[in-house]
């Protein structure tokens, strides 16, 4: 083993993944993520359900990923975890386990921000990946955010817009809902919609300024556009289901691509880096290939592992603190609002 190796455990607990990581230096060693099935049947991540299932799931997972990085606790050079932003009942629980096990073992204590981790997972090295060079723009787009981020450095970072209500893995689940697909239904969508008319049905853009984003009013027209069409014809869902889907997917692609678009505008910066579980839909990543022809942009997706939640990405926040020796004191609390470079 070499002397400069850094060990990191990572925590992450912000909504309904317990996971944890163990990172050397740059690397991932392991990754162990448990996904709660509970919140399926009811369509929705129930907080007081996440926070007890992460208080089941923790040992076990921290257990698991030190097994597979074949690293023993003592070995660790620091713990890092998430802070926020996420659900509180959540982030305590993780915020606590790692506090207690930082002191037990005399190591640094690293908090770290949930949202700047989806746009560092990118430095996670990995073969045949290629990391943006600053600055650049982030999107990130998940069933929690919506978020377009200049990125001046690794703690350098402005929020140029996001959403004001729903996210977009939000606009994608509740519009499947609205079709009686099962939750999450955002890959349902992705797929029907590969054999589907996207201009079939058009569906309003948001009237929202600069580069912010809304989603609760598409939400709605679907709902209103579903409930009348089936008001004539109660087989209009299964006899146009493909259509419905490709037209929701074009409709919400081209949302996004219009604010990346507004975005380099105006930084001009042509480099994009996009995170989140979103990241893994067909359309998105079709549109983005052809902003490279067309339009000159380099564009980064990473490993879709490091796209959704998971610890790998606090971990590698975790190591660039770590470099910088921004630790973390044991007085320090869960933030469910938490917003980046605060
Ligand atoms: O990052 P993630 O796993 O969890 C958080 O929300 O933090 O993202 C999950 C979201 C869900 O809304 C899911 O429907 C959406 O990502 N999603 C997709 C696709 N795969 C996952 N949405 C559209 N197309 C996909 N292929
Ligand atoms: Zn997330």
């Amino acid at each position: 083993m070499e002397n400069n190796s850094i060990y990191i455990l990572a925590i992450e607990s912000s909504c309904d993944d317990t996971s944890a990581a163990v990172l050397c230096n740059k690397t991932r060693l392991s990754n162990v993520v448990a996904t709660q099935k509970i919140h399926e049947e009811y369509g929705g991540v129930v907080p007081e359900l996440a926070s007890r299932a992460h208080q089941q799931n923790i040992v076990p997972v921290v257990h698991q990923a030190l097994a597979k990085a074949n690293i023993d606790k003592k070995e660790l050079s620091a713990i890092a975890f998430t802070r926020g932003p996420g659900l509180m009942g959540s982030l305590l629980v993780g915020t606590s386990f790692a506090k207690s096990l930082a002191m037990g073992l005399n190591i640094p204590l690293i908090e770290v921000n949930h949202m700047q981790a989806h746009i560092l997972a990118h430095f996670i090295e990995e073969e045949n990946n290629k990391t943006p060079t600053f600055p650049f723009l982030a999107m990130t787009i998940s069933g929690g955010h919506t978020q377009i981020v200049l990125v001046k450095d690794y703690f350098k970072m402005d929020i140029l817009g996001q959403t004001l209500d729903d996210a977009v893995g939000e606009a994608f689940d509740k519009s499947a809902k609205i079709l009686g697909l099962p939750y999450p239904g955002g890959p349902l969508i992705d797929k029907y919609a590969q054999s589907g008319n996207p201009k079939a049905f058009p569906f309003p853009r948001p009237k929202v300024d600069d580069l912010n984003f809304s989603f609760s009013g598409l939400k709605t027209s679907i709902l209103y556009f579903i409930q009348k069409q089936t008001k004539e014809n109660p087989n209009f869902i299964e006899e146009n289901r493909d259509d419905i889907c490709a037209s929701i997917q074009y409709t919400i692609v081209d949302i996004l691509m219009t604010k990346l678009k507004k975005a380099v505008k105006k930084t001009g910066v042509k480099r994009i880096a996009i995170g989140g579980g979103v990241s893994a839909n067909s359309g998105i990543r079709k549109a983005l290939e052809n902003a490279e022809k067309d339009l000159g942009w380099t564009t980064y997706i990473p490993k879709f592992e490091y796209c959704t939640d998971n610890a790998a990405m606090i971990g590698i926040v975790g190591y660039l603190k770590y470099k910088e020796e921004k630790f973390t004191d044991q007085s320090v609390t869960a933030k469910a609002r938490y917003v980046i470079n605060t």
